[in-house]
């Protein structure tokens, strides 16, 4: 980080969970990697809770280095710790913000400011309610004063808004006080290797330019599993739902979406990319009810913070269609859910069938002599995959471009191959780049660490432009309150399976070949 003079960091909502568990600890780990200078460094806690500096230190501490690497860390974790002071006072208080304000211009002289610039990163982790008042006490009383240059600047987190009028509101609310480059509406989706990995793929490979349209990809299916459900957060959920906590912000506008199918923008600036991610969702055609499964969990109810006639969905698969010259008629797939069968999250782009294919007269003369129980022996002995040797040997199996954002980094593209051996016959195999082996003792920054360092650079590519998050509304806010009328209405489904069995119909109505293995 170049710039110099006085950086204060304060995280209002210190007290909180997302503090805790997300923005101290990507703090400590900027310190600990020498990004965050401790001759200009300062971290200040704001919230309602009274406690002392220490408490704070006290209720952090444990979630900044794990048993592992504790020993190695102790000494850079108690002088990090020192760093932090704590500011207590309510959201809406000038008091409070007047305090704030004295703690951090008594750094900002013991740290020479007078020397320098004085940068003033406000992280909200805070519920979207409190953003108005708060960026209103900020602006009032805690903006930077200093003659010197520098800089205030503003993080808030999703949820932005329930629908598109809720956002809009809180878009000109927080607008009228800060200028949009100053504001840096944070999507941690946005920080994953994989996921800032999108645009070389696709502008810096060959291989992919001439297939990455209508032509040859059948249909691109955006999935988030998690194997555990709401946990506690029963009441923060009901609200929202699965639509709003992950697929309208992590799947679709935090650019998983907009980065498969943007076109390739005019360079690599901020403005540029986010310019080219706004026309792809301007061009998302209204969702059909008949293109949407919703699910909810069975025992989601139980949480005695969930209402029990709730209709809230825990999973949701639905289909989007953008119409342009690339993409009219490629399905985009996009499916959550809680407390399903497994933690996931990936990209799979699925290239049409292949064309006046010669193999497949062979997979019947090979098949044709085997009893169906032959068959699947034969199957599971040599790993053929379902497709490419199925019971009446029609299909080879669909190349498919998988993208794994997590766990364990990968990017593998499934082929199919002559099977090794004095046999003609072919099986499905991977080209596969895992990361965990091609970059061995290479860590993997954390989405937060990167995110705040970006947010002290000025960089404003990877977070989400007011014009992008209006768009992102805009695509699901009638399907949102047709759910709430009750219209749209969630299935009920099993704690740790697949979601309902409606979801696997209309992806394979989409045209989604299901592959082996998955
Ligand atoms: C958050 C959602 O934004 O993302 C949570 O509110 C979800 O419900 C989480 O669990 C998932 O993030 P990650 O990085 O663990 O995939």
């Amino acid at each position: 980080v170049s710039e110099t003079g006085s950086l204060a960091i304060i995280v209002l909502g210190a007290s909180g969970d997302l503090a805790k568990k997300k923005t101290f600890p990507a703090l400590f780990n900027l310190y600990h990697q020498g990004f965050l200078n401790p001759d200009e460094v300062h971290i200040f806690g704001y919230a309602r809770t009274k406690i002392s500096d220490e408490d704070l230190r006290d209720r952090i501490r444990g979630y900044l280095v794990d048993e592992k690497n504790a020993s190695e860390k102790a000494e850079a974790l108690s002088k990090f710790l020192q760093l932090i002071k704590y500011v207590s006072g309510p959201y809406d208080s000038e008091e409070g913000f007047k305090r704030l304000d004295k703690a951090i211009s008594e750094h900002e002289i013991s740290k020479k400011v007078s020397e320098g610039s004085s940068r003033r990163l406000f992280y909200l982790a805070l519920p979207p309610s409190v953003y108005p008042p708060v960026c209103k006490m900020i602006k009032e009383w805690c903006t930077n004063k200093s003659d010197l240059g520098g800089w205030t600047r503003i993080v808030v987190e999703k949820p932005f808004g329930k629908d598109l009028e809720s956002a809009e509101q809180l878009s000109s609310q927080i607008g009228k006080l800060f200028d949009e480059q100053q504001i840096y509406r944070i999507d941690h989706y946005l920080g994953k290797e994989l996921v800032q990995n999108m645009l070389v793929l696709r502008f810096a490979n060959r291989f992919f330019l001439p297939l990455w349209n209508r032509d040859n990809i059948d249909n691109v299916q955006i999935v988030f599993r998690e194997d555990f459900g709401t946990e506690g957060r029963g009441g923060y959920f009901d609200e929202y739902g699965i639509i709003r906590d992950i697929i309208q912000n992590h799947l679709l506008q935090a650019s998983v979406l907009c980065l498969v199918a943007m076109e390739k923008p005019i360079s690599l600036k901020p403005e540029h990319i986010r310019d080219e991610k706004v026309k792809v969702l301007q061009s998302v055609i209204p969702i059909k009810d008949e293109e949407v499964v919703l699910g909810q969990y069975e025992g989601y109810k139980d949480d005695p913070t969930v209402p029990n006639d709730s209709n809230t969905p825990t999973f949701a698969t639905t289909i989007l269609r953008i119409d342009n010259e690339r993409w009219e008629g490629v399905p985009f797939i996009l499916k959550a859910g809680k407390a399903m069968s497994s933690k996931k999250a990936d990209i799979r782009i699925q290239f049409k069938d292949v064309p006046g294919d010669i193999f497949k007269c062979m997979y019947l003369e090979q098949i044709e002599p085997f009893s169906h129980t032959k068959y699947m022996y034969r199957y599971q002995k040599n790993c053929w995959s379902k497709l490419s040797c199925n019971a009446t040997g029609q299909k080879q199996g669909r190349n498919e471009f998988v993208i794994r954002l997590q766990p364990s980094e990968a990017m593998y593209m499934k082929l199919t191959v002559k099977q090794p051996g004095l046999e003609m016959q072919t099986v499905q195999s991977e080209l596969d780049l895992s990361y965990k082996q091609r970059y061995q003792g290479v860590s993997i920054p954390e989405a937060y660490e990167r995110l705040i360092l970006d947010t002290i650079k000025g960089d404003q590519q990877h977070f989400v432009r007011r014009d992008e998050l209006k768009a992102a509304w805009e695509i699901f806010t009638p399907l949102l309150h047709r759910i709430e009328k009750g219209e749209v209405k969630s299935i009920p489904y099993k704690a740790g399976s697949r979601g309902p069995a409606e979801a696997d119909q209309l992806l394979k109505k989409a045209g989604y070949l299901q592959t082996h293995g998955y």
